[in-house]
């Protein structure tokens, strides 16, 4: 099959999982917040983070039932991460997953609130893995990983880091490095650590597929920076020149779009490299591990 078609098929087999998970009950005084909440999610997004979990898990030959909220959980984290990221503070932009960003239609105070309680939720989501399997040792590790990469050592850190980097004019390539492993590598990480650990994953193993992932989010957000001057509007429903307007130190700006474009490819390759080495394989991840190079979207 064809990679965008399985890539499609694949993504509405995961918002399965995910909508399953959603706060169903859109009553009571605060429903709006619930509502905004569903508004960002169902938006759409290519569900890249799910759908890296549960092919690593695969990988592995995994056969927990605990992965579905997990993979539920890590797409309202990276969901709210989106939301708070548009809010006028952060990136200050109006287009998301091609419909208006949540607080352009809910305004301001409830896209903070949807985002804290997309956080929240994610979490809640996430502990109900406890009910299915609580003697499995894998569900408390994935928990840890989801806390600790989700916040001050993972994204959060990171989108500190970048917003402090608006204004600051030379920025080194140490930190520059630092802010994508932190705000876009560490969620893929997490992804696929937590994919790895509930599919029975040794923790040698587990260290590997955080290497991997981690060359795979630094180019996952190399090619995001791309996108961001070469892309089309329509395609990848975000605006484009957000970056320019904000004036951001970005890969693209530091090294140009020629060696980015090459860093893509190079650290794809390197992470390839991990995966062909473990002794199972997983063709779907392969290729689409390859697509996130090429994607226009
Ligand atoms: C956008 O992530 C933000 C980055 C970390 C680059 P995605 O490109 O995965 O966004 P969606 O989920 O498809 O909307
Ligand atoms: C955001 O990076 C990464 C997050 C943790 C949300 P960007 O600011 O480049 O993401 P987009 O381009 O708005 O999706
Ligand atoms: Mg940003
Ligand atoms: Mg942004
Ligand atoms: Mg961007």
């Amino acid at each position: 099959m064809e990679i965008n078609k399985e890539l499609s098929y694949r993504a509405a087999e995961v918002d399965r999982v995910i909508y399953s998970y959603l706060p169903s009950d859109q009553h009571g005084y605060q429903k709006i917040v619930m509502e905004a909440m569903n508004y960002s999610v169902l938006a759409g997004g290519k569900r890249i983070r799910p759908i890296l979990m549960l092919e690593t898990y695969k990988l592995f030959g995994g056969s927990s039932k605990a992965i579905e909220p997990f993979m539920a959980a890590i797409e309202m984290i990276h969901t709210y991460s989106l939301v708070h990221d548009d809010l006028p503070a952060m990136d200050n932009d109006m287009l998301r997953r091609g419909k208006p960003t949540t607080h352009a239609k809910y305004g301001e105070a409830i896209g903070i609130l949807a985002g804290d309680g997309l956080l929240n939720y994610a979490f809640e989501t996430a502990l109900q893995a406890l009910d299915i399997e609580p003697d499995n040792k894998a569900v408390y590790k994935s928990l840890q990983v989801l806390a600790k990469k989700s916040g001050i050592y993972g994204m959060i850190g990171g989108q500190v880091v970048d917003i402090e980097a608006d204004k600051q004019y030379g920025i080194s390539k140490n930190r520059l490095d630092f802010i994508y492993e932190l705000k876009t590598g560490a969620l893929i990480e997490a992804a696929m650590m937590i994919g790895a650990y509930l599919g029975g994953a040794t923790q040698d193993e587990v260290d590997q597929i955080e290497q991997m992932a981690k060359k795979i989010g630094l180019a996952f957000q190399i090619q995001d920076d791309i996108l961001d001057v070469v892309g089309d509007e329509a395609k990848l429903g975000k605006t484009v020149g957000s970056d320019a307007k904000n004036q951001k130190a970005t890969y693209v700006v530091f090294e140009g779009l020629d060696k980015a474009k090459d860093d893509v490819e190079k650290l794809t390759e390197d992470a390839i490299k991990i995966l062909i080495d473990f002794p199972y394989e997983n063709i779907f991840l392969e290729k689409l591990i390859m697509w996130l190079v090429m994607r226009d979207k």
